[in-house]
């Protein structure tokens, strides 16, 4: 990761190296925050946020779910990320925004603590490799089921809540594949350890429902609608790991991963092995629209 030069943090640019919070911050020990994972393009009409107010949004649902008082508005932190993208002179990247339990309380229960509210954007290329994108990555289900609804939010993006994503994806690269694939705790198909799943089948595609433990995806969410308005059929299926073997093609979806496609899962191919008509459409669109080479949703496009 290079670093940039200022990190927007309770409010103020600082400079990256300085900014800094106290090692008996909550969040740090109880994993009491709330974040989000937002790219910046180098569109045709200049910097080009995708869906940056959909991500604060989220971010201020999160903070709701877990307790932590949103001291911002929305369209406050629109605008600080849209400053720190111009100060950090980045023309494309990555976004990270942040709010956490900092210092004051050193029980479970957080009241008495401050909040902290950061972010940050640096350059970052592809999440899951040039030629994962292009050809296809190899995955398998992992021994870790996702957090379910009984044990905590898997539709909030807590900080804790990653420990379960961090584990299944290192035991996935220590295998030897490039991502895990999450069972709920009752075997149905959820999602990747950073990334919503789409499967085809028969011409129809699937993707888990939130109540199979999901992160309510924002590139999810895009590519449905690409697709939907390219004459697809998007289903919300509950889908078994068999459902995946006897898939057409499957592909991840995220802000990091983009849309990947998967040519393997459990050392079986995916279809043929190669990513299939629907997965490079769903590519198309997506890169077409976050580019703004196609003249689709000019609304994602939040220019800085
Ligand atoms: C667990 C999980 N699922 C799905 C996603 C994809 O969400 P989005 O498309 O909003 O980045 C992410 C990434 O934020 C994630 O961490």
């Amino acid at each position: 990761m290079e670093a940039t030069e200022y990190i927007w943090m309770d409010g103020a640019l600082v400079p990256w190296n300085e900014a800094q919070v106290h090692v008996l911050s909550h969040g740090l020990h109880y994993g009491t925050g709330a974040f989000e994972g937002i790219r910046a393009y180098d569109a045709v009409e200049g910097t080009a946020v995708f869906r940056l107010t959909d991500h604060m949004a989220r971010l201020a649902r999160s903070s709701k779910a877990l307790g932590i008082p949103f001291e911002y508005t929305v369209d406050d932190l629109v605008e600080a990320a849209k400053e720190l993208m111009r100060v950090n002179k980045l023309r494309s990247g990555y976004i990270r925004p942040i709010t956490f339990f900092g210092t004051g309380s050193m029980g479970l229960n957080p009241a008495g603590a401050n909040v902290h509210m950061i972010i940050a954007a640096w350059e970052w290329g592809t999440y899951l490799g040039e030629d994962g994108v292009a050809n296809g990555i190899r995955v398998a289900v992992s021994s870790w089921r996702r957090i379910g609804h009984n044990a905590s939010m898997p539709d909030a993006k807590g900080t804790g809540g990653y420990v379960n994503s961090v584990l299944a994806k290192t035991a996935a690269l220590k295998a030897g594949y490039d991502e895990a694939l999450f069972l709920n705790t009752d075997g149905l198909v959820a999602e990747g350890s950073g990334e919503n799943l789409f499967m085809v089948r028969n011409g129809l595609v699937h993707t888990p429902p939130a109540s199979a433990g999901v992160l309510d995806g924002i590139t999810r969410d895009s590519v449905t609608r690409l697709l939907q308005e390219d004459g697809y059929t998007i289903k919300e299926s509950a889908i078994t790991r068999t459902d995946l073997y006897y898939a057409d093609e499957v592909f991840l979806t995220g802000t990091a991963a983009e849309v990947t496609p998967v040519r393997e899962i459990d050392d079986r191919p995916v279809g043929d092995g190669k990513p299939g008509p629907i997965t490079r459409r769903a590519q198309e669109l997506f890169v077409g629209v976050v580019t703004g080479k196609l003249d689709l949703h000019p609304e994602w496009r939040e220019y800085i």
